[in-house]
């Protein structure tokens, strides 16, 4: 598949697709974490202070009423990059820190933003925090991107470049590509710098850029720069207030940077979180409840789109808007034609709105989404759900019985302060039923707490535990594996050297010293050259499931 879409991207870089309708624009979406909705200037605070963000906002579009499609980390980011609800994947949790799972992260079988950008002619860079899968397969390098600098877990401690992890018994790193890097100052900063960089390097190869500016700021730990606290801030947010200091200082940075290049009016900012504000110091006033709930506090974001010469500055954008809805957003941006485009999307184009806010024609005055759904099977909280039609709310307290369910007038009522679930039942009925039709389609997890079963059977012909032979002497054996959900089951195999995490490299010691075969056969064979300890891996997968067993193989000289 992969190759496939190299040399489709050739192609269409070759056909120059799109040339005529002028240059492709660049795009940079930068994605903070946990931000309260209310902690920037610009959203109303007089204690945060972030002019360079500010500034961004009033040079484009803001919305008012822009979702992140989950209200924690990794969902919403996996439905932000696969352009689909992530309960309709499997992909409702965090990854868990099951380091060497394949079906943990971003489910493989997505097509993801960075691969649209790629084949529609553009370098593509991922920055920061990536949370969305930790296997060799799920590296933001085999997942569309042509750079990575950042860590691959959900959090980091800002001042360091390497974090013990119980569960691996050993280090974690910051990485550039597969390689460790050390010499972290700040990461946020290290962050501005990496995707500086980056900038700097497509504008060397003359392409346009897709850039992830994925800040790990302000997410817990509380750590903050010394020289960014500033006295004025009451001590108990005083940390807090100073990470978003660092971030308005890497917002500006890149728009300098942009500016000097001469491309700011070619590249499109948008600037959002990933969710509501956590409850280590953020404040998401006027809004009820926290990141993790299903009240417009766990959900509704900060959001804006830049784009100097083109959208016009100063305007506010009140229509219902996802983070899904950045896909399909993209896809007209870098100009990809009709026939290519991502078919599983449940997003809307914004462009055309975004280019006629405050005007009153068709597309003007239009709904973006007769509805945004929120929610499904083994959702965490006190909520299981959500749904939003217009000003009319619905929280899905208990998806069996409405009568628990609260509805809520967002534009009489934007705290969520008054349940009028008995003065409208009409309403909350209705909406109770669309909530549950959409809800009929989502699937259970595939990875995190409350997993499904997995309902996997696999049997390996060879049976002991470890297997001893002479290099050139090739080993086979058989493997049978069955789904008892009748899909299609499909075999791979791997061999790797039972070494945990390379010195030098990020868990980059696959098949070392083996002449073999395919990988996609129920019968096995294989030949190790050199003498040592292996392991080989035999999986079977359907598109949600994934179990393997492993096989030790020690290899003797003759
Ligand atoms: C992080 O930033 C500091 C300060 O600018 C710099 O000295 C260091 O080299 C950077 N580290 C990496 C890995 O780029």
């Amino acid at each position: 598949m992969r190759s496939f879409g190299i040399w489709f991207g050739l192609w269409v870089a070759l056909m120059g697709f799109g040339e005529c309708q002028g240059e492709k624009p660049n795009v940079i979406v930068i994605l903070v974490d946990d931000l309260g909705y209310a902690d920037l200037g610009v959203q109303g605070s007089d204690v945060v202070k972030s002019p360079h963000i500010d500034k961004l906002a009033k040079d484009g579009v803001i919305l008012t009423d822009g979702y992140a499609p989950h209200n924690f980390c990794g969902p919403s980011r996996s439905a932000l990059f696969a352009g689909i609800w992530p309960f309709r994947i499997g992909a409702q949790f965090n990854a868990p820190k099951d380091y060497w799972d394949n079906l943990v992260g971003l489910p493989l079988g997505y097509k993801t933003i960075p691969e649209t950008m790629q084949e529609a002619g553009y370098q593509t860079y991922c920055v920061g925090k990536w949370h969305l899968g930790y296997t060799p397969e799920h590296h933001p390098k085999n997942r569309g991107y042509n750079g990575f600098f950042g860590f691959l877990k959900g959090s980091w401690n800002y001042r360091l470049s390497k974090m013990y992890d119980e569960q691996l018994d050993d280090y974690d790193y910051i990485y550039r590509g597969f390689k460790r890097v050390g010499g972290i100052k700040y990461i946020t900063d290290n962050f501005t710098d990496a995707a500086i960089g980056y900038i700097a390097r497509s504008n060397r190869l003359g392409k346009p850029f897709f850039l992830y500016l994925s800040y790990n700021s302000p997410h817990a730990p509380i750590i903050s720069l010394k020289e960014d606290l500033d006295p004025e801030v009451p001590a108990n947010r005083r940390n807090y207030v100073g990470m978003i200091k660092s971030l308005d200082r890497g917002v500006e940075k890149i728009r300098s940077y942009l500016e000097k290049l001469g491309i700011a009016e070619n590249t499109v900012i948008m600037f959002s979180s990933d969710n509501g504000g956590h409850k280590h110091g953020a404040i998401n006033e006027p809004l009820r409840d926290m990141k993790g709930s299903y009240y417009e506090g766990g959900l509704r974001v900060p959001w804006f789109i830049t784009w100097p010469g083109t959208l016009q500055p100063g305007r506010t954008f009140t229509k219902l808007a996802t983070h899904m809805d950045i896909y399909p957003t993209l896809e007209n941006l870098a100009q990809v034609p009709e026939g290519m485009k991502n078919p599983t999307l449940v997003g809307v184009d914004l462009l055309p709105y975004l280019r006629k806010v405050g005007q009153s024609t068709p597309e003007a005055s239009g709904a973006t989404h007769p509805f945004l759904y929120f929610g499904g099977p083994a959702a965490s909280g006190k909520s299981v759900g959500m749904i939003r039609q217009g000003r009319w709310k619905l929280v899905i307290i208990n998806e069996n019985d409405n009568s628990e369910n609260e509805l809520y007038d967002l534009r009489a009522d934007l705290s969520e302060t008054t349940d009028l679930s008995d003065d409208r039942p009409g309403k909350a009925t209705r909406l109770f039923d669309i909530w549950t039709e959409w809800n009929s389609e989502n699937i259970l997890p595939v990875y995190g707490r409350s997993r499904a079963k997995n309902p996997l059977l696999l049997e390996l012909s060879v049976v002991a535990d470890e297997v001893v032979i002479t290099p050139g002497v090739p080993i086979s054996f058989e493997a049978a594996g069955s789904s008892a959900d009748g899909e299609t089951v499909t075999y791979f195999w791997e061999t790797f050297i039972p070494v945990r995490v390379d010195e030098a490299t990020y868990r980059d010691v696959w098949t070392d010293g083996v002449t073999s075969t395919s990988r996609t056969e129920d019968s096995i064979s294989i030949t190790y050259s050199n003498p040592g300890d292996y392991i080989v891996r035999v999986t079977i997968q359907t598109e949600r499931w994934q179990l393997w067993e492993d096989v030790q193989i020690q290899v003797v000289p003759e």
